[in-house]
């Protein structure tokens, strides 16, 4: 029996305001296999993965026809959660995007979110996290220091892999 891809894409297409970004998309992800879009700048890949977990219904003007589903139910279902479809679909953005708060906050949001530890271990897991990512060097004495001061294009680790990439991972 073939597995339930984990997104089922089906006669998809997406508008901003009245220009049109999508185009009919029709396409099956598979479950646990990486897998790559790839087009030009501007072809939609974005417009894409900001649909799959509905960022759009923050941006006004927007629209769409056709449907995704997610492990065989529509993302776009009535009474959906969108909270919990982002805590499941995740989102990597081509540009850093820090909270208003201090480095160790921004690193801390998510464990303490998801309550993921005891807040005793939380300082061990901001530099594992840190650390992981080789920026603990950089940010280790600046972790009360604002994480918006760490800006793309400089020279530090979060800009410079920040690389023109968005990627997206389900859980
Ligand atoms: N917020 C927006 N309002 C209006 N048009 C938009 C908006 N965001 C994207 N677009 C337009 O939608 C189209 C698809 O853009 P999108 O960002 O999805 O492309 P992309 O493939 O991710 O490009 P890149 O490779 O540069 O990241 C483009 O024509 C873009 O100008
Ligand atoms: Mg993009």
């Amino acid at each position: 029996m073939t597995p339930t891809p984990v997104l089922d894409t089906r006669g998809y297409s997406f508008w901003y305001g009245a220009t049109q970004a999508l185009h009919d998309v029709t396409c099956l992800i598979p479950r646990r296999a990486v897998t790559a879009l790839i087009g030009p700048s501007g072809c939609g890949k974005t417009t894409f993965l900001r649909s799959i977990n509905r960022l759009h219904d923050l941006t006004p003007g927007t629209r769409h026809t056709g449907d995704i589903l997610l492990e065989g139910v529509s993302v776009f279902a009535p009474g959906t959660d969108t909270v919990g479809l982002r805590r499941r679909v995740g989102m990597v953005f081509q540009r850093p995007n820090p909270f208003p708060k201090p480095v160790y906050d921004n690193v801390a949001y998510g464990p303490r979110l998801n309550a993921l530890c005891a807040s005793r271990e939380l300082p061990d897991r901001v530099e594992r996290a840190l650390r992981q990512a080789a920026l603990w060097d950089e940010v280790r004495d600046r972790l009360r220091e604002p994480g918006t001061a760490c800006r793309a294009g400089s020279s530090s680790g979060c800009a410079s892999r920040g690389r023109s990439r968005t990627s997206l991972t389900c859980s």
